[in-house]
């Protein structure tokens, strides 16, 4: 198993944000090293998917810091930080219906030089064939699975050294399931790292080096994967009990 040992790649530190006046990120702090699969659990409305995208600069921060390879992103919108090698795949609706795949994925690696383009979305192509069959067709056309291809597709085009995926499985039938999450430990392979937002919590954990769960905006709990009793553990942050409540407490 390795060990993390150094700077972590990515530092998020106290970090407080929301919507306006809705505050939703009470302080949270997690950190992962360069090709590290952390996982992000918890229940519906923790708060995951506005940590990824505070994370990500798509909204602004009232307190904290989110330091990216020594460097801190303060002020930085989507665009510099995807530059910078961290790359928010978000959800579904990112595509554009009327381009092919093709251009899809050309328009996502729009920073690279042209025959690197080219090289990137053949290897991304490599890592989803369903989609490379596709790669004529317009994005509109594809299958639920196959957008949920794209859209990771779209985050390695962009050549990241962080891949944050939130919740890449949502509504896949289960044998896609373990397509895209299999992208993952081939990211790992490769030094990649990943924050990887999972409802399913089994395969999250069967993925990861690490896990941290939220609940209420606040990060309540942190554990290598592998832990024992972790399943337990992470029931009871669904559930809400308070950590005391669990020990003999039958569930
Ligand atoms: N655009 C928004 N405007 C106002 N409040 C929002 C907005 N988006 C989310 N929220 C609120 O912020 C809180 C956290 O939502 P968030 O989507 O981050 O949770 P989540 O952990 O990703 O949940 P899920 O598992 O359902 O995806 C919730 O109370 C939610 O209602
Ligand atoms: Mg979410």
């Amino acid at each position: 198993m390795p060990t993390w040992a150094g700077e972590p790649l990515l530092d998020v530190q106290g970090l407080v944000s929301g919507y306006g006046k809705i505050g939703v990120l009470r302080g949270v702090s997690i950190s992962i090293h360069a090709g590290e699969v952390v996982a992000l659990l918890g229940p519906n409305g923790a708060g995951k998917t506005t940590l990824l995208r505070a994370i990500s600069g798509l909204l602004p921060w009232n307190a904290g810091d989110v330091v990216f390879g020594g460097r801190s992103l303060a002020g930085a919108g989507p665009r510099e930080t995807a530059r910078a090698g961290l790359v928010h795949a978000i959800e579904g609706h990112r595509i554009f219906t009327q381009q092919t795949v093709y251009d899809n994925l050309l328009l996502a690696a729009y920073d690279a030089p042209r025959a690197e383009r080219r090289r990137r979305i053949e290897e991304a192509f490599a890592v989803f064939p369903e989609i490379a069959d596709k790669r004529n067709d317009l994005g509109g056309a594809l299958s639920g699975g196959q957008r949920q291809m794209l859209v990771v597709a779209q985050g390695l085009v962009k050549q990241p050294r962080l891949l944050m995926l939130d919740e890449p499985s949502a509504g896949l039938a289960p044998v896609l399931v373990d397509r895209v999450l299999n992208v993952v430990s081939d990211l790992r392979s490769r030094g990649v790292a990943v924050l990887l937002v999972e409802q399913l919590v089994e395969k999250a954990l069967h993925g990861s080096d690490r896990i941290y769960a939220m609940a209420q905006g606040r990060i309540v709990l942190e554990s290598s994967a592998g832990a024992p009793g972790l399943a337990e553990r992470i029931e009871n942050v669904y559930f809400g009990h308070k950590a005391a409540d669990a020990t003999g407490g039958k569930s």
